[in-house]
């Protein structure tokens, strides 16, 4: 137990707001799962999956109404409406807690509040913070063990000091003698964030990013708050360890939208002989300048919460691998012995009959997907085969390289190269992407994601971009990581991806590790610097050199109607632009004209 008096009271405060039927401390033990898991079995919301299929693993479809990030309801509610900026919904705090105090009286009611001390991060490394979320959903309990480093432990290293205070509760008090639904929602949500106080309060969702507290709302939208503070970086990246045949390793982060394939990326299984990548996390990175001025990253998480329709043996084995054991599969289907399938698993065969992720009778050929599209596992990182030696490494990794990168059928190429760190940051202002599942909304919209952070950013976009552009002028320039922005998703005429994605990305990977290591294989152009045709290895590929030609063309007019595109996109942030980013405006548009 904790004698943490901040702790103590906040938790007896809230638990009298909430007025639930008792207060659990979570322990974080084995134990403590599978009676969390026996409770969701008993109220219908997990099936336990075939045991020798699949141990220790559980089944579960969510309320139709609650399937996905609700960025329309996620709000920042700082002080002032400036510091939220125009990217972000506002409410001053005042006004959201006198709302939302009315939601929370007495949601809790028939139900338990679990206490959940939770690292994000390894545990002893001063990159690592500590959040506390009390949650009604034992859902979320059993998320949280697989996502964080969770348990009385925590509470240990807590001692007296300060920690994220996160509220979640689903909005679901059960009358007397009521039974429970088997997935608990509010029809009305909120995923409120009050970054002076390090607060969030979630209310209504039982989904993913919306309700495991840990993951987008602290580690991204609180954390990128404290990471402004402090001059360091909390970024929607995966990072992975990249090997040569020579040996020589070097580490990536990566930053790409939802559902573009960072987790795929983060566990390439290289079609390059000799080549080796290995992954230290897939969603988000923490990343602090080490005493040797280079800059190092932890992945705050302990699991993966991936999408799973798209996932198979052929696309992302270590992803399958990952999830053959303790593993919580939500919005899948079910076969009839007991194991999940989705779209795209394409190793065994559809089964005859199905249960759909809706919970209903599913047959092959029917016009409904049997899974939804934003389906997910819920996995440890640790039993992912290619997990690196150093992921829970206190001191992270330093890294190499940066990379940005959308889902862009046109314009955008294969892989180019930022001139210089200021224009790698216009290069990270700049990413748009097709809209994805992952968040409620139209799917397939181009809209601006700067940084891939559009949904995640604590803080006003343009005071952000400053903060990137500082980081860049602080450090010395020959220990900076380079910064890239690739498109694996350029499509031709007919609508076919002109690139085969997966494993062959290895060999533009292979492509950015030479760069790093200056290898002269790039041509200067007025958006970057592009591969020289020749360096990007298809040799022993069955691969249209045409293709590769149209994989790194440049249309200038093309590009000039994105940089009108981009001075629009920027006006939104008014004086809170940094001036630098529209003198690269500027110059790309000089270049591209000249
Ligand atoms: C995620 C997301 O769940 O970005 O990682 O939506
Ligand atoms: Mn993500």
């Amino acid at each position: 137990m904790t004698t943490n008096i901040k702790l103590i009271s906040w938790v007896k405060e809230m638990a009298e707001l909430c007025k639930p039927d008792s207060v659990y401390w979570c322990n974080g033990s084995d134990e403590e799962f599978k009676q969390m898991t026996n409770g969701l079995i008993g109220n219908g919301t997990f099936i336990k999956l075939n045991e020798s299929k699949r141990p220790n693993s559980f089944y579960c479809h969510s309320d139709p109404s609650d399937v996905a990030r609700v960025e329309d309801r996620t709000f920042i509610c700082s002080n002032k409406e400036e510091d939220a900026g125009p990217t972000n919904n506002w409410v001053a705090p005042t006004e959201m807690k006198e709302l939302l105090l009315k939601k929370f009286d007495g949601s809790m009611i028939g139900r338990t509040m679990y206490v959940i001390p939770y690292s994000m991060g390894p545990l002893g490394s001063d990159i690592s913070q500590i959040g506390i979320e009390l949650t009604d959903s034992r859902y979320v309990v059993c998320n949280m063990k697989i996502m964080t480093r969770m348990g009385s432990f925590v509470l240990d290293i807590l001692g007296n000091g300060d920690f994220v205070h996160c509220l979640h509760s689903v909005g679901a008090p059960l009358k007397d003698g009521e039974k429970d639904s088997y997935w608990p929602c509010n029809p009305e949500k909120y995923i409120v964030h009050f970054p002076e106080e390090k607060t969030i309060w979630s209310f209504g969702s039982g989904y993913g990013g919306n309700a495991l507290l840990g993951k987008k709302c602290f580690a991204l939208r609180i954390a990128s708050n404290m990471a402004r503070e402090e001059g360091w970086l909390a970024e929607h990246m995966l990072i992975v360890g990249i090997t040569s045949p020579e040996g020589e390793k070097k580490y990536i982060a990566a930053a790409f939208p939802s559902a573009c394939g960072k987790t795929n990326l983060a566990m390439l299984t290289p079609t390059l002989p000799g080549w080796k990548v290995e992954t230290i996390g897939d969603d988000i990175a923490w990343m602090k300048f080490g005493d040797d001025g280079r800059l190092y990253a932890i992945n705050p998480e302990a699991g993966f919460f991936g999408v799973a329709p798209g996932t198979s043996m052929d696309t992302n084995p270590n992803a399958i691998l990952s999830m053959n054991k303790n593993s919580i599969f939500t919005n899948v289907a079910l076969t009839p012995d007991g194991d999940v399938w989705w779209e795209g698993m394409t190793d065994h065969q559809e089964p005859e009959k199905l249960v759909n992720w809706l919970g209903n009778d599913w047959t092959p050929g029917s016009k409904e997907n049997a899974a939804h599209p934003n389906a997910r596992f819920t996995s440890p990182a640790s039993q992912c085969p290619v997990i690196d030696p150093a992921w829970e490494s206190p001191r992270g990794v330093p890294i190499s390289a940066i990379l940005f990168g959308g889902r862009r059928a046109k314009v955008v190429p294969l892989v180019y190269e930022a001139l210089n760190w200021q224009h790698g940051i216009f290069m990270g202002s700049i990413v748009s992407s097709e809209t994805t599942a992952a968040a409620t909304g139209k799917v397939g919209k181009v809209r601006h994601d700067p940084f891939a952070m559009l949904p995640f950013c604590g803080y006003n976009m343009g005071d952000y971009f400053a903060h990137w552009l500082k980081i860049g002028n602080k450090a010395e320039v020959s220990k900076l990581p380079k910064i890239f922005f690739i498109n694996w998703f350029r499509k031709d005429d007919n609508g076919e991806f002109l690139w085969p994605g997966y494993g062959e990305n290895i060999r533009v990977l292979k492509w950015i590790f030479d760069r790093t290591n200056d290898k002269d294989s790039a041509i200067k152009t007025p958006i970057g610097y592009l591969p020289k045709l020749d360096s990007i290895d298809i040799s022993d590929m069955d691969f249209p050199i045409d293709n590769l030609k149209e994989l790194l063309r440049i249309d200038s007019e093309l590009w000039l109607e994105d940089a009108k595109d981009i001075r629009e996109f920027y006006s939104i942030f008014g004086e809170k632009l940094p001036n630098e980013l529209l003198k690269e405006v500027e110059m790309l548009e000089d270049r591209l004209k000249s």
